[in-house]
């Protein structure tokens, strides 16, 4: 095995970001190890592709361009990346890389993509070690989402299709033969109704956060009510993935907002507290409530560490709710992207 073998080869890989229907918000000691345990839908539209490119060792030990553009600005994140990954593999320290990324949606979108990039750089460096070592991982994507893991805790949900589970706890009945750990997800086989699930994402701001989810995620240790919220996560998790597996989505999407809306409040009640909702994610909490009860339609919301909603919806609702959500928009302005369940990462030059 001599790193010098990988020299000029690359590996491109596109991953999709996902959205948290039972969140992760708190961290126990280690590199990004739950305070809970979360579960997600993979989504499809928003994704990052990523291509790694083999070198020589040399200085800088990574060169990182985001469409097209030189960023050295991203470079400190990605050498902390590495050099976890690095502890693991360690012909990473023995070579440099050109790393080329690019996202689907605009940077500025108000959209994290940590999730969708760390999930499609592991991808290549599975893949590399795999050539490296002559061989195919039959756990490839288990061996992603552990390295996603070191770069972005939530992006290790990323690597699976249609919906994944990630945090240590007794598997609830409905998925007794599936083991749940703190260093990497797990893909669940969910309900056929969720998988073509859409999520329009209503982008109300797109300016930077003014708190980041790292920081968010240290206040938890003085947030005199997150013993509570860890064992309230848990009794969540294990619901929310019974309803997943019933494709029960009138439980599931009431509990999906309180879970977001107990997200948000963990944060007003952090030490100092702090505030990501702007006055039209507010407006829009009471439109899609008023909508939902006037209609009947199952159109319920969820947000991540930021102002914007992901608003959720099966397939057959998909007329409706998407009317009322462009009016919504019409009104308010904002943007859309439109989302929905996916299948996972994607090998090569798809677009
Ligand atoms: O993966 P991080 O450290 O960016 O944390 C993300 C946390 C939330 O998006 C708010 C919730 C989640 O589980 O995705």
């Amino acid at each position: 095995m001599n790193s010098q073998n990988l020299h000029d080869k690359s590996a491109l890989w596109h991953a999709p970001s996902n959205i948290a229907l039972v969140k992760y918000w708190g961290k126990l000691p280690g590199v990004q190890i739950p305070a809970n345990p979360s579960v997600s839908l993979t989504l499809s539209q928003a994704k990052t592709k990523a291509k790694i490119t083999v070198l020589p060792k040399r200085e800088p030990w990574i060169e990182l361009f985001f469409e097209g553009q030189k960023m050295p600005s991203f470079v400190p994140k990605i050498e902390k990346f590495f050099g976890h990954v690095g502890e693991h593999l360690s012909w990473l320290n023995e070579v440099s890389f050109k790393l080329e990324t690019s996202n689907s949606f605009p940077h500025s979108a108000g959209i994290a993509s940590s999730a969708s990039s760390m999930a499609a750089l592991s991808c290549c460096l599975v893949e590399l070690d795999d050539l490296l070592h002559k061989r195919e991982s039959t756990d490839f994507y288990e061996r992603a989402s552990f390295f996603s893991r070191l770069g972005s805790g939530s992006a290790c949900r990323s690597l699976f299709a249609h919906a994944a589970s990630w945090g240590k706890a007794d598997s609830p009945d409905s998925f007794s033969s599936l083991k749940f750990v703190d260093e990497r997800a797990t893909a669940i086989e969910i309900h056929e109704k969720f998988k073509s699930m859409y999520d329009t994402i209503f982008v109300v701001s797109s300016k930077e956060k003014k708190v980041s989810s790292r920081a968010g995620h240290g206040l938890m240790s003085g947030n005199p009510y997150a013993k509570a919220r860890f064992s309230h996560a848990l009794e969540n998790w294990n619901y929310a993935l019974g309803w997943l597996k019933e494709g029960e989505w009138d439980h599931l999407g009431s509990l999906v907002e309180e879970e977001a809306l107990t997200l948000h409040a963990m944060m007003m009640a952090s030490r100092p507290g702090y505030l990501l909702m702007e006055p039209d994610t507010i407006t829009l909490i009471h439109k899609v409530r008023e909508f939902r009860s006037q209609t009947g339609h199952a159109l319920y919301f969820t947000l991540d560490a930021g102002p914007n909603l992901h608003l959720l919806y099966p397939e057959e609702e998909r007329e409706a709710c998407y009317a009322f959500i462009n009016q919504c928009q019409k009104e308010l302005g904002g943007t859309l992207i439109d989302d929905r369940v996916g299948l996972g990462p994607m090998r090569g030059n798809h677009e």
